[in-house]
């Protein structure tokens, strides 16, 4: 067959194959009736009020809501869900998945698919699997005391993966139409997110080169997908609630002109010997330093936070400043945000040593020291490993300590206690 023909055939197999696969799973398509007539909350209403009209979406710019494809799974193929308190943190996985495909040669971003979930088939080849032309977001879905389902400032998230695959060389899209296309994806699978508050639905959206080809460059092809994990607790903490730390000063998680402000997979994977030996001396987390004067950075996969008298005699919070080494978490985000409304509290965005945290400790000036996250939301840390000596924070001591402060407004916010713009109703 010509080029040519063979690449029109292609062209309109990739366009149409929701149509055929349609009609081999029409039994599906007659529970997606069902569930197309059943109210719900158009995807528009949590993505951020528009005040000019937005330019035409081609799909080389991005893929569209609009186009979105949906393949409910057969019954069969449905999965039990478990108790929340067997849930643990990324073990389970919902009915479906989003998959959205990126073809160069075609032009760009394919129609958006809901699908049964599946494994991928992926060429041994792919860029994504041996350059780590990959990057990922974490993001959670909360059922509020309403019933009501929210998500979380998912504009930040969307921004942040942009960024992310702009740096990797993969294509970027338009984030109010992924927004879209995961909540419609939430909505079908709106019973695995967990009836309880001390669990949730992460959102995991991942998007990976895919072109298989073995040169070191921007691939040609990508495949953004996501999958939906009914989630609790992330880390186990010790018996006072708070977790003990590992800062090892021959190791750096980020430098200067790097990735760590990037979540890619490939600041993940070379942290695992570290934690694997911080655990093996008891600690649930590494403390992640920089530089000749050890700048604390990160903790695990959180960003620290630390709260002490300053010399004012003020009680402060401060955290590490966006450098590039640290990554601009949502959680981090509100927290600095939220505790800045806060009259009995100074917030500063500083270098942090260790020099300075023993002499802050030492002084009893320092009283709390805590990570955030979106899995963890506020860790709370009571003891500091360091060149063979443990160093105890008070931060279990306080009476009305900030970190639990911080932690019942953010939960309050996302289990709907409290209303307010940083959640996003959906459903
Ligand atoms: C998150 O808080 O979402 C994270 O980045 C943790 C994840 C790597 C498990």
């Amino acid at each position: 067959m010509p080029i040519r023909r063979s690449k029109v055939l292609v062209k309109w197999i990739y366009e149409n194959q929701h149509k055929i696969q349609a009609v081999r799973y029409c039994s599906s398509l007659l529970r997606y009736k069902e569930l197309e007539e059943s109210p719900q909350i158009e995807p528009e209403a949590v993505t951020a009020p528009q005040t000019t009209p937005r330019p035409q979406i081609t799909p080389e710019f991005s893929f569209k809501y609009d186009d979105l494809q949906v393949r409910l799974a057969a019954p069969y193929q449905l999965q039990p869900k478990p108790e929340a308190n067997e849930l643990g943190f990324g073990k389970y996985f919902t009915d479906h998945m989003l998959k959205i495909n990126y073809f160069k040669e075609l032009g760009g971003w394919q129609k958006p698919e809901i699908i049964p979930f599946e494994n991928l088939s992926i060429h041994p080849a792919a860029k994504a699997l041996h350059y780590a032309i990959q990057l990922f977001e974490g993001l959670k879905a909360y059922r509020g005391v309403d019933d009501k389902i929210r998500l979380f400032r998912p504009d930040l998230n969307m921004q942040r993966m942009n960024l992310a695959a702009q740096r990797s060389g993969l294509p970027m899209f338009d984030g109010e139409e992924l927004i879209k296309c995961l909540v419609r994806l939430i909505q079908i699978d709106q019973e695995w997110v967990p009836h309880s508050e001390s669990s949730t639905l992460y959102l995991r959206p991942t998007l990976i080169g895919t072109e298989p080809t073995f040169g070191v460059m921007e691939p040609d092809s990508a495949m953004l997908f996501a999958i939906l994990s009914p989630v609790s607790a992330y880390y186990k903490t010790r018996s006072d609630g708070a977790v003990s730390i590992y800062a090892d000063p021959n190791v750096v998680r980020a430098f200067p002109g790097g990735v760590g402000n990037k979540k890619v997979g490939s600041n993940y994977g070379p942290t695992i010997a570290v934690t694997s030996r911080a655990a093996k001396l008891g600690h649930q987390q590494v403390l992640w330093l920089f530089g000749p004067d050890k700048e604390l950075t990160e903790v695990g996969a959180m960003n620290i936070f630390i709260v002490y008298i300053n010399e004012q005699g003020d009680k402060q919070l401060s955290t590490p400043p966006l450098n590039g080494l640290i990554l601009p978490g949502v959680t981090r985000r509100s927290i600095l945000e939220l505790a800045s409304q806060w009259e009995d509290l100074t917030v500063k965005e500083e270098v942090i040593t260790m020099e300075r945290l023993i002499e802050l400790n030492s002084k009893g000036r320092l009283l709390e020291m805590f990570g955030a996250g979106t899995a963890v939301v506020v860790t709370p840390i009571s003891n500091v490993g360091y060149l063979e000596e443990n160093i105890p924070i008070p931060t279990m001591k306080q009476s009305q300590p900030v970190f639990q402060r911080l932690k019942d407004t953010l939960l309050a916010i996302q289990y709907g206690h409290i209303d307010h713009p940083y959640a996003k109703i959906i459903s």
